[in-house]
């Protein structure tokens, strides 16, 4: 780190990045994306992989030492894993979230390219409903795209994340509890977010992680794990030995207060919180010839206005334009 820690006004040190590489996706899930897709960005608006290379670069320097490359769907983005090895020798931590579609395909290319973990989301473990909930058939294609990437020893442990919606999620809690106790899959569930495109959520919609949480413990007793700080998973072993499995209440239990995560989205915008209204452009800059010193002082402007928390619990919430898809996960 050859610059000063980035860090905000509310004295929080940034260190990881969730970088979107592009808006485009393969699937169309019921909480993200409506089933005609959205409007794409044009080619030419999607940074380039040497835009990309130079901005994670600065941001290293400034003390980004984990990048997380989402989408859309990364995978779909021509020669992924070329960028990913592009990135790998920046970082100590360089990981993907995926929804697996194209693993079979990508797994061995991307643990060479060296990212060294993976979120793989799959919302149900049953044909019909992952295809109701993806509007995708498309569960056979991703479990064998996890077991592709299980061969990889490098690429443990692998997260599968699903996102828990009431009135859907209730049938799926014991068999992810069973598939994470039968395989070496680190299950976590996922709160539903108010960051879908057909601006549908209710907090009603929201089945929180505690309610998930009991009906396993009732079945399996569950047993907690220390939280990392700035994690945003509790994790929980099961008390016989066998598996773990994990949390995100982004809702019910907000954690925001020692966040260490900022967000670049596809077309070069830095975004400081998963829902900010406003965003700082770095495109524009970078192709417009900015120094690395006048880039460093635009992000770190940026960095500095981080929100202190989010507001999905409080009146007045305000969702933003953006969705899941266009932010990055
Ligand atoms: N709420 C919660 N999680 C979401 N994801 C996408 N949209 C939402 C939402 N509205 C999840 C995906 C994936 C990750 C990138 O974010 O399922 O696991
Ligand atoms: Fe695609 Fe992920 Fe959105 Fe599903 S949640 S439509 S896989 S970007």
């Amino acid at each position: 780190m050859a610059l000063d820690p980035l860090v905000d006004g509310h004295g929080r040190r940034i260190t990881d990045l969730r970088l979107s590489v592009t808006d485009r996706c393969n699937f169309r899930c019921q909480y993200c994306m409506p089933a005609e897709g959205l409007p794409w960005l044009e080619r030419d608006a999607v940074l380039h992989f040497e835009e990309i290379e130079r901005v994670v670069a600065l941001l290293t320097q400034m003390g980004i030492a984990s990048v997380r490359l989402t989408g859309g769907e990364p995978l779909v983005r021509r020669d992924f894993p070329r960028l990913a090895a592009m990135l790998a020798p920046l970082v100590d931590d360089l990981s993907v979230t995926t929804n697996g579609y194209l693993l079979e395909r990508d797994a061995a290319a991307l643990v060479d390219a060296g990212v060294n973990r993976f979120n793989v989301s799959v919302d149900s473990l049953q044909r019909d409903r992952f295809f109701a909930m993806t509007r995708r058939d498309a569960l056979p294609q991703v479990l064998r795209g996890l077991e592709a990437l299980a061969a990889h020893p490098e690429a443990h442990p692998i997260k599968v994340n699903a996102v828990a919606l009431r009135g859907f999620t209730e049938d799926e809690i014991l068999p992810f509890a069973e598939f994470a106790r039968q395989h070496s899959y680190e299950v976590r569930f996922i709160e539903f977010m108010p960051l879908d495109a057909d601006r549908a959520w209710t907090r009603d919609q929201v089945l929180t992680g505690e309610e998930i949480r009991a009906a396993i413990d009732a079945v399996h007793p569950l047993e907690p794990e220390p939280r990392e700080p700035s994690a945003t998973a509790r994790t929980y072993r099961f008390a016989d030995g066998t598996g773990r499995i994990g949390f995100i209440n982004p809702v019910s239990e907000p954690f925001c207060g020692d966040c260490d995560r900022i967000r670049l989205t596809a077309d070069g915008r830095l975004r400081t919180c998963l829902f900010s209204l406003n965003e700082t452009d770095l495109r524009e800059p970078l192709r417009a010839g900015a120094s690395d010193a006048d880039l460093e002082q635009i992000v770190r402007d940026a960095v500095w206005r981080k929100e202190l928390k989010h507001h999905v619990n409080e009146p007045g919430f305000v969702q933003p334009a953006r969705t899941m898809s266009s932010i990055g996960g």
